[in-house]
């Protein structure tokens, strides 16, 4: 079976949907379910169907573009990953496992290529936890991870909950129905550029992920008491955000400490109230994103960072209250999908790394429910979630060749 990747059209295609965007490029910002994100759905199906799959979605949005098999009543291949982006992004974080999975099944349709397991293209609805604070929900929802009560109650920054702003994006199905059947994927795989410098730094071309890390995020309020800059002298104040700097540093010690370079913790987010120049501080909301590729090991460090919580909030006398998020296991990749994409990589001659993915991916949460596995291939100093994340177009060709051959191997 030869294959051919038009790497042409899918570098044109990446280009076209990095434009649907609400940044300035090099920027890429698409939040779920804005406008934009919309736009950016419709064109992404109205490439599906130009493909001849048949299209649905489910009632969180999970797009689901299927190339029916010999025998349709079979569980299926599926792959695939998303299109919604972080603020101040970049073009391909998801879109290459999208458009790069389009391609690789219109590359098996070029050769004539028959599959006795349908081929699935699964477009997963807002795996970023930019809206509503938690990544995953669509592929969370498939697994039966999170509960459809749960998911409907989740709010935005402004108090919309998905309930609420799906339905306004013409979703009116009911979230119960998302839970994929057991068996539904016969076996799934994403393609995705690494986000990690370590591909590029060895020069090699594809990582075939062992085992996808753990994360864990909580929200994190501060209370101390307000005031006016200059009346409250300073052994008299309750400085929310000087409590909050503390916990934060103890937070990265908690990661630094841990004895591990794998632990790593993060605070994206910091909220100031009443964010004036001459007030002090009252409140303060932090988030923890923490993560580890040893769950144990990352569970110690929360309870490292939740003492230290207590020690401050005792000292300073200010209140220091933590919400879960989410608190995932890790995910360990599926040795029948790392196979197929082994050999094809060696029928290839092309040299690949084993290697852990430190970010989350939806597959950590399909792999729940199907054996799973992921391609990584380079980006440029391992930059991503910036503007200037970057994958070449022959590595994103490549990555859809071998791609390709798996689905093939994989569907029979
Ligand atoms: O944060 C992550 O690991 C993923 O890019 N959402
Ligand atoms: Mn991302
Ligand atoms: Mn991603």
């Amino acid at each position: 079976m030869k294959l051919e990747i038009d790497q042409e059209r899918l570098s044109s295609e990446i280009e076209r949907l990095a434009a649907i965007s609400d940044a300035e490029p090099p920027a890429v910002t698409r939040i779920v379910f804005t406008p934009t994100d919309l736009k950016a759905r419709a064109w992404v199906i109205a490439r599906c169907k130009e493909a001849e799959l048949a299209v649905r979605q489910d009632a969180i949005g999970n797009i689901f573009a299927r190339w029916n098999g010999v025998d349709p009543a079979a569980s299926a291949v599926g792959t695939g990953s998303h299109i919604d982006a972080i603020p101040n992004a970049g073009k391909y974080d998801g879109v290459v496992g999208v458009l790069g999975g389009l391609e690789a099944i219109r590359a098996l349709q070029r050769s004539r290529f028959q599959p006795k397991h349908s081929i699935e293209l699964l477009v997963f609805a807002t795996e970023e936890p930019t809206r509503f604070g938690i990544g995953c929900l669509g592929s969370r929802l498939l697994s039966g991870t999170l509960s459809a009560d749960a998911a409907a109650k989740l709010e935005d920054r402004d108090g919309e909950s998905v309930d609420e702003v799906r339905r306004r994006a013409g979703l009116n199905g009911n979230l119960q129905d998302v839970k994929l059947a057991t068996g539904y994927y016969k076996a799934f795989v994403e393609l995705h550029i690494e986000q990690g410098p370590l591909l590029e730094r060895a020069q090699i071309s594809f990582g075939i992920v062992k085992s996808i890390a753990a994360p864990a995020s909580l929200r994190i309020s501060i209370e101390g008491a307000g005031g006016h800059a200059g009346g409250v002298l300073m052994p008299d104040r309750k400085d929310a955000l000087c409590a909050a700097a503390e916990l934060i540093l103890a937070i990265e010690n908690a990661a630094r400490s841990s004895g591990a370079v794998d632990t790593v913790a993060t605070v994206g987010v910091c909220d100031v109230f009443p964010g004036a120049v001459n007030s002090i501080p009252s409140r303060v909301g932090i988030t923890l994103d923490i993560r580890d590729t040893d769950l144990a090991r990352r569970d110690i460090a929360m309870q490292t960072i939740e003492r230290a919580s207590h020690e401050i909030a005792g000292r300073r006398q200010v209140s220091i209250q933590s919400e879960l998020l989410n608190a995932d296991a890790p995910a360990d990749c599926a040795p029948e999908v790392r196979a197929a994409l082994a050999d094809s990589c060696r029928q290839h001659g092309v040299p690949f790394l084993e290697m852990v993915s430190r970010a989350y991916h939806d597959s950590l949460f399909i792999s729940r429910i199907a054996p799973t596995g992921m391609l990584f291939i380079p980006c440029r100093n391992g930059y991503s979630h910036r503007p200037d994340e970057y994958s070449a177009p022959e590595d994103i060709a490549r990555g859809a060749l071998v791609l390709a051959e798996s689905l093939a191997k994989l569907s029979g």
